[in-house]
């Protein structure tokens, strides 16, 4: 094991500020190597059992982002799986995206601004007829387990159920961090990195707040957050981040879609093989397309959450929802106090679940 890194003052405050912070070359080139080794011995099956191979997970187990998780989150449970995902080099496409517009009519490469842990039943590709009510109710019925009615049994096609509670105030997963680690060259725009939507997680924080200050429930289907938008081209995409939000990214430079529409510009996160990014949760992010890169891009992205949020539960380091089985699954979340609401005071709260960064947001706030 290699000698322990912590993050400096001044990464602190990037973190703090931007919502992110990259790490560069943190990883090992032995760990770097065993890695592409495992994507490699996976002959491009890019299936979820690359996930659980110990040369991905050492990413974290065996780098010195374990040291730096540990001091600037605190206690987590040591990843078991992670997410490997691949893209390959492509032209812009017709097909529609889950925010409802073809991708070559989207800006930015594509993106689709969202935070994690939101429920996504994929959109239709053609265009909804009748009224809102009738185009919701047939979506939520097209999940990967059918027609559930409105119901947080209902997940969605990335597993995310579209409640997290069984009284349906709370439609958000929740975790601490989005770890990304970098394994192929990402320093170009549209090489199909991660592009993030710089400080905005300080807005995500503060909406989720009035939504719980309004009526208790948080997220898509709480105050001020429809989860369709109506508007989309096919009149049903999902909104993956409240107007309010998105509101406070716009000028006069941001791209539209071909209605006219203007959205956010992300930040691409440009990294080399080795590097890594560590962003909040609360942070809007996407991926984009890897339309110029050189090679199919290679990101593993982990999800990492201070133990101490939900302590009778383990994070496998996959999962964006881990207060309920990776299939929607009832977990015990234990007997002390009420557990949504102990999620609802972590995403209401972010940095209390980052025990290093106490100091600096305390000599920040007051
Ligand atoms: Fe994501």
């Amino acid at each position: 094991m290699e000698s322990e890194l912590i993050l400096n003052l001044d990464q602190k405050k990037s973190l703090y500020n931007d919502g992110y912070v990259i790490l560069r070359n943190v990883i090992s080139t032995k760990v770097l190597s065993n890695s592409i080794e495992a994507l490699k011995s996976h002959d491009h099956e890019f299936d979820k059992r690359l996930g659980y191979d110990s040369r991905m997970t050492d990413l974290i187990n065996k780098s010195h982002l374990n040291s730096i998780l540990d001091d600037v989150i605190g206690p987590f449970d040591a990843p078991t799986s992670c997410h490997v995902a691949v893209k390959e080099q492509t032209p812009p496409s017709n097909k529609i995206n889950n925010i409802g517009y073809r991708d070559e009519d989207t800006p930015y490469f594509g993106s689709f601004l969202h935070m994690d842990g939101l429920c996504s039943i994929n959109v239709p590709q053609d265009i909804q007829s009748g009224s809102d009510k009738q185009i919701y109710e047939k979506y939520i019925r097209s999940g990967p387990k059918g027609d559930l009615g409105h119901s947080a049994e209902v997940i969605g096609h990335n597993l995310v159920p579209l409640f997290q509670d069984p009284e349906k105030t709370l439609s958000l997963g929740s975790f601490t961090a989005l770890v990304f680690v970098c394994l192929s060259p990402q320093t170009e725009n549209g090489w199909g990195q991660t592009a993030v939507l710089t400080g905005a997680h300080h807005k995500t924080e503060e909406f989720f707040r009035w939504q719980r200050g309004k009526t208790g429930q948080i997220g898509p289907e709480g105050p001020d957050w429809p989860r369709l938008d109506y508007s989309a081209a096919n009149r049903c995409g999902i909104k993956y981040l409240p107007d309010a939000v998105r509101d406070q990214f716009l000028d006069s430079s941001s791209e539209k879609t071909p209605d006219g529409r203007p959205w956010p510009k992300p930040t691409p996160i440009l990294m080399e093989p080795g590097d890594a990014c560590i962003s909040t949760f609360h942070l809007p992010h996407t991926g984009t397309r890897n339309e110029n890169g050189l090679e199919s891009r290679k990101t593993v992205i982990f999800r990492i959450r201070n133990k101490t949020r939900q302590p009778n539960i383990v994070s496998d380091g996959y999962t964006d929802h881990p207060d309920r089985g990776l299939l929607g699954e009832w977990l015990d979340l234990g007997s002390e106090g009420n557990p949504w609401e102990r999620s609802k005071d972590g995403i209401c709260d972010m940095w209390a679940d980052w025990s290093g960064m106490q100091k600096l947001v305390a000599s920040v706030n007051y």
